[in-house]
């Protein structure tokens, strides 16, 4: 089951062995947008998918993992609609405040846990990510949903950490990769039904380690397209 803007008729998943991350964000989400690193993710990761990726202003785009719509309201101006999909209801409240205080009319919210939930089939021109991948223990199954959801010719701009040492998270709710082996997510992507499949640096997060000391943290853009007879969704 799932929620929109016009029902409220949504139940939470059961709780998975990583513990439960739409507990971990319905916690964090009033505070998310105050960290700028956050921000800043989002904001090279939407000037990434411009570099990589040739939008439109008529493209249907379905933002997985929305979260409070950092990615979403980046890539606005480019494209036509935004659907931000995301299982956490207070994440997307966060968004949906925004959009009524904007009064933009081309952002649909869709409370949906992709573990459990189905997405809308063949109705996207482009899905676009940051930063959720690593939170689904089973990424396999949700690219090939992620796959289903796009037009013939779509294509995917997805974000997520490189593998690290799984220091990059203090609290482990939820956490259920420590990032991605660039070769790996390829294979997982290509096997979805992508083609074209490109990985890019995206950004690098920089932090102090426990010690204090600048650790930093790679983020990949990965890009395909779901046509095997047309063109790469990348540039150049
Ligand atoms: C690290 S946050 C990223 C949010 C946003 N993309 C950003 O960059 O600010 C991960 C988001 O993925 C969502 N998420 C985690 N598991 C999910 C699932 N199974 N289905 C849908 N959304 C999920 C969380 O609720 C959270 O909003």
């Amino acid at each position: 089951m799932r929620r929109n803007s016009d029902s409220s008729d949504w139940k939470p998943a059961a709780i998975p062995a990583g513990g439960d991350p739409v507990a971990r964000f319905d916690r964090l989400a009033a505070e998310w947008d105050a960290n700028p690193g956050r921000v800043a993710v989002a904001r090279s990761v939407a000037d990434a998918i411009r570099r990589d990726v040739p939008l439109r202003r008529d493209m249907d785009v379905l933002d997985f993992g929305a979260g409070t719509g950092l990615l979403s309201l980046s890539l606005l101006p480019d494209v036509g609609q935004v659907t931000a999909v995301d299982a956490s209801g207070e994440m997307l409240a966060v968004l949906e405040a925004k959009v009524r205080t904007a009064k933009l009319a081309n952002v649909r919210t869709l409370q949906c846990d992709v573990r459990s939930d189905p997405l809308p089939r063949a109705a996207f021109d482009l899905v676009v990510s940051s930063m959720v991948l690593h939170h689904i223990p089973d990424p396999a199954a949700v690219l090939t949903a992620l796959v289903a959801s796009l037009r013939p010719g779509g294509g995917v701009a997805i974000a997520d950490l490189d593998h690290e040492d799984g220091s990059f998270h203090t609290d482990p709710q939820g956490v259920f990769h420590h990032g991605f082996e660039r070769s790996e997510i390829r294979r997982l992507a290509e096997a979805a039904g992508l083609t074209n499949v490109c990985t890019r640096d995206a950004h690098v997060i920089t932090r102090p380690d426990s010690e204090g000391k600048p650790q930093a943290y790679s983020v990949f853009l990965l890009t395909g397209r779901h046509d095997p007879s047309g063109p790469p969704l990348t540039r150049g």
